[in-house]
């Protein structure tokens, strides 16, 4: 038998391949992940405890992964989609609709897919930096008959908006609050932006394994004392996680926070300056975000796609690349990482750039929505893949997402127009990877 997936992962070690993407222990070498012994993995034998009803070592490891006084953490072994589908699951008994961000993650969908309720999307802000989505805009928002708003913070570039003020005039009216802070399970640590835990929200997401040294799925779900349906959350923690919980990924939160609480940033400082100073020599331009962990990489007159091509030629992986430039996931740098930093700067200076052109055809952007909108979560069960360009008018059966990140651009029930089928042909022309389309089709709701 073959086995292609170890095969290709052992191709990846040989050619000693430098992560600039998550998981945030950077293949191995961030943090204290050298604790961890494969014959760790164990079940629930006499004195393991049990994560889907904590009494001894488990309970305790989680009162231990608090972050703030006001809230209890539950470990998550099936990522910040199992978090988030078991608060969006908890509200679905509450009348009312839920209140979301357009640049929800796709598991916040797939949520409101499983109550078949509506969600209200809200007006969005898009960053002059990015041209992604950056905050919900709260003034043109409406606020009647929400249950439970639900927002991405910071959003996948690293951006940040006034997170205080957008809890705070929800809960004025009297709307419990969902923050998907996937992207900022390092937040709050010294000279690194405030994390939403320090606002009030009512549940908290983070992917400790995004941007802590945790083994990939491993993430913590904060919930406020207060927090309105609380006990039904825990409840579908049960639902929506594996009742094999692996205790390498417990054991990976653990020491992740471990890490957390003991971080001493200085080195990260002088070793982004470093590295910023190189990139720039090469002839890169870098772009820092409010998040100093993530950074923006252009180069004038190419697409961020070329420019990963670059990256990868000298077997360094960027996190993600689009029309304009990639997006580096930097690591939490520490004394006696063992992360290959000077390798890292030498295949960057090793980088023949071509000559810079004036953007050609990248110049033009391409408006993403920003008003309020309604998605309503449909079952279609009859549907039909045809080619792109005769699907005008039909309705889509399901949803469109450039990955990453993994933010939906079109939803299923959405009709189709020319527009979005030209944005749908620009996606692909770009070179990314679109879920939904196959071979230039698309599913179709059949009429
Ligand atoms: C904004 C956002 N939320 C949630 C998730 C899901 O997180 P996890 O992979 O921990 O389930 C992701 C993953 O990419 C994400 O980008």
């Amino acid at each position: 038998m073959n086995t292609p997936i170890t095969q290709k992962l052992n191709e990846l070690i040989q050619q000693k391949a430098i992560s600039l993407h998550v998981p945030g222990h950077k293949n191995m070498t961030i943090g204290r992940l050298d604790k961890l012994k494969f014959k760790m993995d164990m079940t629930e034998i006499t004195g393991l405890d049990d994560l889907h009803h904590p009494e001894e070592i488990i309970l305790e490891s989680m009162h231990s992964i608090s972050k703030h006084p006001d809230y209890d953490a539950y470990m998550l072994v099936n990522g910040t989609t199992s978090g988030i589908l078991s608060v969006i699951q908890a509200f679905s008994s509450i009348e009312g609709n839920y209140l979301i961000s357009r640049n929800v993650h796709k598991s916040v969908f797939h949520g409101i897919d499983l109550t078949q309720q509506q969600a209200n999307i809200m007006a969005m802000t898009i960053s002059d930096t990015s041209s992604q989505y950056i905050s919900p805009d709260l003034n043109h928002t409406h606020f009647d008959n929400q249950k439970l708003a639900i927002m991405t913070y910071p959003n996948y570039y690293g951006e940040c908006f006034d997170i205080r003020e957008a809890i705070e005039i929800l809960h004025e009216h009297h709307i419990p609050t969902l923050v998907d802070e996937a992207h900022g399970a390092h937040f709050s640590l010294p000279h690194f932006p405030k994390s939403a835990l320090e606002v009030g929200v009512d549940y908290v997401v983070q992917s400790y394994h995004k941007t802590l040294p945790a083994l990939t799925m491993g993430s913590v779900i904060y919930i406020h004392k207060n927090a309105p349906m609380k006990e039904e959350v825990i409840r579908y923690l049960g639902y929506f996680q594996t009742s094999s919980p692996s205790y390498l990924v417990m054991a990976s939160i653990e020491l992740a926070h471990q890490f957390f609480k003991e971080y001493d940033s200085t080195l990260f400082f002088e070793k982004k300056e470093r590295l910023i100073q190189v990139l720039e020599k090469t002839g890169f331009e870098v772009i820092k975000v409010a998040d100093p962990l993530k950074m923006i990489i252009r180069y004038s007159g190419y697409s961020g796609h070329e420019i990963q091509t670059w990256f990868e030629a000298q077997h360094v992986y960027p996190e993600l690349a689009d029309e304009y430039q990639v997006l580096l996931v930097l690591p939490l740098w520490h004394n006696q990482d063992t992360y290959p930093y000077d390798d890292l700067l030498n295949r960057i200076q090793a980088i023949e750039l071509p000559a810079m052109s004036k953007r050609e055809g990248t110049d033009e952007s391409f408006p993403l929505p920003f008003n309020e909108g309604i998605y309503i979560p449909r079952a279609i069960t009859s549907a039909t893949w045809i080619d792109m360009d005769q699907a005008i008018n039909k309705v889509l059966a399901q949803h469109i997402i450039p990955y990453p990140p993994g933010i939906p651009i079109f939803l299923k029930g959405e009709r189709i127009t020319q527009n979005m089928i030209k944005l749908m042909r620009y996606y692909l022309q770009q070179g990314g990877r679109v879920e939904g389309i196959n071979n230039h089709k698309i599913l179709v709701k059949d009429e």
